[in-house]
């Protein structure tokens, strides 16, 4: 039945990957993370299995002690644009952040690929938690915008985009040869934007896509990240490993969007999920157990910094408590260190423990074809996820994921067996927003 409600499905397509050490995977394609053929292959084959969309994030700082893939990757506008080029249903959705670029260049950048790809395009907005990112765009690491302010920027920041991309009607653009008439001067809209961060006049040069705007995504689940979230997002990235936390997550949410007078089914929300799949239980555990081996603790250390400002935690022993951080992590990846914080005091984990378990999180969902499937039923009918945002945490996982999973999902009825719809708002089953100067009021 077409009307049921469906899982969405998004892939994440990350080179080598997401762990610190799983380029060393013996399947592992060690140039991954700049190979364009791969990134082709994966776009094509995830649109074979009839995924909403594919997704690359980014980051703007690095360091030595960076995990392997961050090091050397494709700019998400300009790897998806390509991949535009070989694929004709699947979603384009990438990473930028609002405290390091300008509102015109990148509302004129995901206008142009929503045009290019016939209406595909999706932006996953973040606020850049590195504060290193400031050395790399002429400041000091200092002058990175708090946390809040962070969020206050990109909200004014959202409000130009969405202003910028309904500069034209859609029947601006007239181009009658005969009379000379290329547009309608009256449906073209001047923005003349004045705020606390930003002033830009207008129009932006290039018109709506057959989706009318990108889809904006969305990915922190700090305070102020969720209420940001509630009011802009129309699809969510998410972090709860429980279906007890996921649920929470999704109600606090939904909740907040509805309360400011949005529909909550207008917000697709979806977990990130690193399935590790095995013909049995034994064979998931013994994949996983092949990855998390491949983990030095040094490496381990290496990478839980990252979410404290690059703290260097060698300095700490490492068979004692978790170390007392304070506000440490607090003004970058918010939400994720205060909940590792939290974790480590709950189970009383010493440092060895956190950075293992960060490092190389057991996934959720491991386990046989059927079991997967199983969970991620109970996930979705259990009103704790809209759909799944799919990494691979083992070199074939997300190919393994599409052969064996998929199907499964499929014959119960749960995702598409062909698309309905070829702009990625049609997949994710959003309305097209209606310009802001045509838009009917309603008294
Ligand atoms: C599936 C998923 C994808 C994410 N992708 C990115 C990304 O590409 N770039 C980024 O800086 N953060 C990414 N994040 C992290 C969040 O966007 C956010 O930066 C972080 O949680 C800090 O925000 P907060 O303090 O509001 O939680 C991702 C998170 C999830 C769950």
């Amino acid at each position: 039945m077409s009307s049921k409600r469906k899982i969405k499905l998004g892939a994440i397509l990350h080179g080598v990957g997401g762990n610190i050490s799983g380029w060393r995977h013996p399947d592992a394609i060690t140039d991954a993370s700049v190979n364009f053929e791969l990134y082709k292959h994966w776009t094509r084959k995830a649109e074979e299995g009839k995924f909403d969309f594919v997704f690359i994030a980014d980051g703007l700082y690095i360091t030595e002690k960076s995990i392997p893939h961050f090091l050397n990757r494709f700019e998400p506008i300009t790897i998806l644009s390509a991949l535009a080029g070989v694929s004709s249903k699947i979603g384009l959705v990438g990473t930028l952040s609002t405290s390091y670029s300008v509102p015109f260049t990148v509302s004129r950048q995901f206008g142009s690929l929503d045009m290019i790809s016939g209406g595909r395009a999706g932006w996953n907005v973040v606020t850049s938690p590195l504060e290193g990112s400031a050395l790399n765009f002429g400041k000091t690491e200092q002058q990175h915008p708090s946390h809040p302010e962070r969020y206050k920027i990109a909200d004014e920041y959202l409000n130009v985009a969405t202003g910028l991309w309904d500069s034209w009607e859609d029947d601006a653009f007239i181009r009658d040869k005969e009379s000379g008439v290329f547009f309608d001067p009256a449906k073209m809209h001047t923005l003349g934007h004045k705020g606390d961060y930003f002033s830009v006049k207008g129009p932006l040069n290039i018109a709506r896509s057959k989706q009318g705007q990108p889809v904006i995504f969305q990915a922190g689940a700090s305070e102020a990240g969720k209420s940001f979230a509630a009011k802009w997002a129309n699809a969510i990235f998410t972090g709860q490993e429980t279906i007890e936390d996921a649920k929470q997550y999704y109600d606090d949410v939904k909740g907040r969007a509805a309360k400011l007078g949005r529909r909550p089914e207008d917000i697709v929300i979806m977990p990130g999920i690193g399935p590790i799949i095995g013909r049995t239980q034994e064979e998931a555990e013994r994949k996983y157990e092949e990855m998390a081996n491949l983990v030095s603790i040094d490496k381990a250390l290496d990478f839980l910094g990252r979410f404290y400002e690059h703290h260097d935690f060698s300095q700490y022993p490492l068979d004692e408590p978790f170390p007392e951080l304070g506000e440490l992590g607090r003004n970058s990846f918010q939400s994720a260190t205060d909940r590792m914080k939290e974790l480590a005091k709950a189970e009383n984990l010493t440092l060895r423990q956190v950075a293992l378990r960060v490092a190389t999180p057991k996934p959720t969902f491991l386990g046989t074809p059927e079991s997967v499937a199983d969970k991620l039923q109970a996930w979705f009918e259990s009103g704790a996820a809209d759909g799944f945002i799919v990494g691979a945490a083992t070199p074939r996982g997300l190919e393994e994921f599409i052969d064996e999973v998929v199907p499964i999902l499929q014959r119960r009825g749960l995702f598409r067996d062909e698309y309905e719809a070829d702009t990625l708002r049609g997949h994710l089953g959003l309305p097209i927003p209606q310009n802001r100067y045509t838009r009917q009021v309603v008294v």
